[in-house]
């Protein structure tokens, strides 16, 4: 035992580790690609905001009475004696960001996403950490529930580009503030006569925010939830037109749901729709994402009364249910070509290569130890490498150089002048092949102009041509 061991609850993301895949860093930085180009696809623009922010801001948004703004919450006085704490949500901290910028930033809807780590003080278990990733998104100003769907639909894409399979959405409405007022009356009145009998926490909870004993997990407290009134019943004209626009349109967009009336998340800012993803897949950390309506929470903490809408979803979770269900495979990376020079001379020419490669945006490596060649191949087949190109101080003076490719054993000579463009073409053959395709079926289907069509048709050949020669050359087949 030292006192420079990793903390409890937090992890290292690492170059493929073997024990533990899903804090490979392959995977991770796939899934902040496919975040991106989905978020991007929706027209959602990146935020990042800072990892710090005053503890003020999360006890007024996330509500003193929820555990993450409150007993979770990672919070300390710095030096200039300011109450800061870590950033247990993305909410609250978008939201800032959006007050703080000018009018005219604030004008449009903004429709913002983050990958952001997250901080609470828990009690640290499978699936549960206390610094974890979200991928979140907000959408400031629209008040139509057509958003809401939006959202959702959002979400929903983003699990199935994942391949996740087997995931519910939970649906309910918290309604407006005036019908939830109307239900936590109702609902102190109806635990009021179970109080020797509630859990302590949701004693608790009876003085402070009886809405979140509907969410108890004690046996107990679950028991007598069954027969709390439901707050569908409190709800008034304007909620219940809402969420009769939410079902319809999820129901027409094909996109399943259940209603659960106790679904109320664990923060205190909803209003109106409210949803959860949920699996049976991940034991007792069931949730892989929620969110819901937050209108008036920005008016909360400073800025202008507008209406907003978000989600955040857990990223340990879905890489964790993802592996479980065997999707979203990786595939490796991996280097185009290590050099291995021998000769003196060989390391500078070596050296130049590679650098005018990694200009080029070939990953290369030189491998600029003086070991035992043997140990060196070893070395260059154990890391992956696709091509070996052993270069000594004959080859350097010749100017012709022989690359093994790793896969099949086979060698090719190149003039060392060659090897960039070679492999540039070598590397965009699966692209260049793409396109062929692509373009093949637009021409069948006489979707490009005559004109176009011929020069086209003839630029096709000529590459489908050099993409022959390319793989003659490498004495490769051709299928
Ligand atoms: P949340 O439900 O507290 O919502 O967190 C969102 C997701 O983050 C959860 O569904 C879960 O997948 C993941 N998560 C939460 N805590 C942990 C943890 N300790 N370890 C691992 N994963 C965890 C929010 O944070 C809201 N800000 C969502 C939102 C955005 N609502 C509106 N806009």
């Amino acid at each position: 035992m030292n006192n420079y061991e990793i903390l409890p609850g937090v992890f290292d993301i690492v170059p493929e580790d073997k024990k533990e895949i899903w804090q490979s860093v392959e995977i991770w930085q796939k899934l902040e690609e496919l975040i991106r180009s989905t978020c991007a696809s929706f027209g959602f623009e990146e935020i990042r905001t800072p990892i710090l922010e005053r503890s003020e801001l999360f006890l007024r948004s996330s509500g003193e009475t929820s555990d993450v703004g409150s007993k979770e919450l990672y919070r300390f006085t710095d030096k200039g004696d300011r109450d800061i704490a870590l950033r247990p949500e993305g909410t609250a901290a978008a939201l800032r960001l959006f007050r703080d910028q000018d009018q005219e930033w604030q004008k449009k809807h903004k429709k913002l996403f983050y990958i952001e780590p997250m901080f609470r003080y828990d009690r640290p278990q499978a699936g549960r950490y206390r610094q974890h990733h979200q991928f979140g998104v907000e959408v400031i100003g629209p008040a139509d529930p057509e958003t809401d769907v939006e959202l959702i639909d959002l979400l929903f894409t983003f699990y199935s580009k994942m391949g996740l399979k087997g995931l519910k959405l939970e649906l309910n409405s918290l309604g407006t503030k005036a019908s939830r007022e109307s239900y936590l009356k109702g609902l102190i009145a109806y635990y009021t006569p179970f109080k020797d009998k509630l859990s302590a926490d949701s004693l608790r909870r009876l003085e402070t925010n009886p809405l979140r004993i509907l969410d108890s997990k004690d046996p107990q407290d679950k028991e007598i939830n069954q027969k709390a009134p439901s707050i569908l019943d409190f709800l008034d004209e304007p909620s219940k037109e809402h969420f009769e626009k939410v079902k319809t349109w999820l129901t027409q967009l094909k996109i399943p749901f259940t209603i659960n009336p106790n679904l109320v998340r664990g923060l205190d800012y909803y209003n109106h729709t409210v949803f959860e993803v949920v699996t049976d897949q991940l034991g007792a950390q069931n949730s892989l994402g929620g969110g819901g309506r937050y209108d008036g929470l920005l008016k909360l903490i400073g800025g202008p009364d507008l209406p907003a809408i978000g989600f955040g979803a857990g990223m340990e979770r879905m890489i964790q249910i993802a592996l479980k269900q065997e999707v979203f495979f990786v595939p490796k990376a991996g280097l185009e070509l290590a050099i291995i020079p021998l000769g003196e001379s060989a390391y500078m020419t070596g050296y130049s290569l590679v650098r005018q490669l990694r200009h080029d945006g070939i990953a290369a490596t030189i491998d600029l130890s003086r070991k035992k060649l043997a140990k060196r191949l070893q070395e260059a087949h154990e890391s992956g490498v696709k091509r070996v190109l052993i270069l000594g101080d004959e080859e350097c003076e010749k100017g012709i150089a022989k690359i093994k490719l790793m896969e099949t054993g086979q060698e090719l000579s190149l003039p060392l002048n060659q090897i960039a463009s070679f492999l540039t073409l070598e590397t965009q053959l699966p692209k260049l092949s793409r396109t062929w395709d692509r373009l093949a079926t637009l021409m069948e289907n006489k979707i490009i102009s005559n004109a176009l069509l011929e020069q086209t048709s003839h630029g096709l050949q000529a590459l489908s041509k050099a993409i022959d020669e390319v793989h003659a050359k490498l004495q490769l087949k051709t299928n």
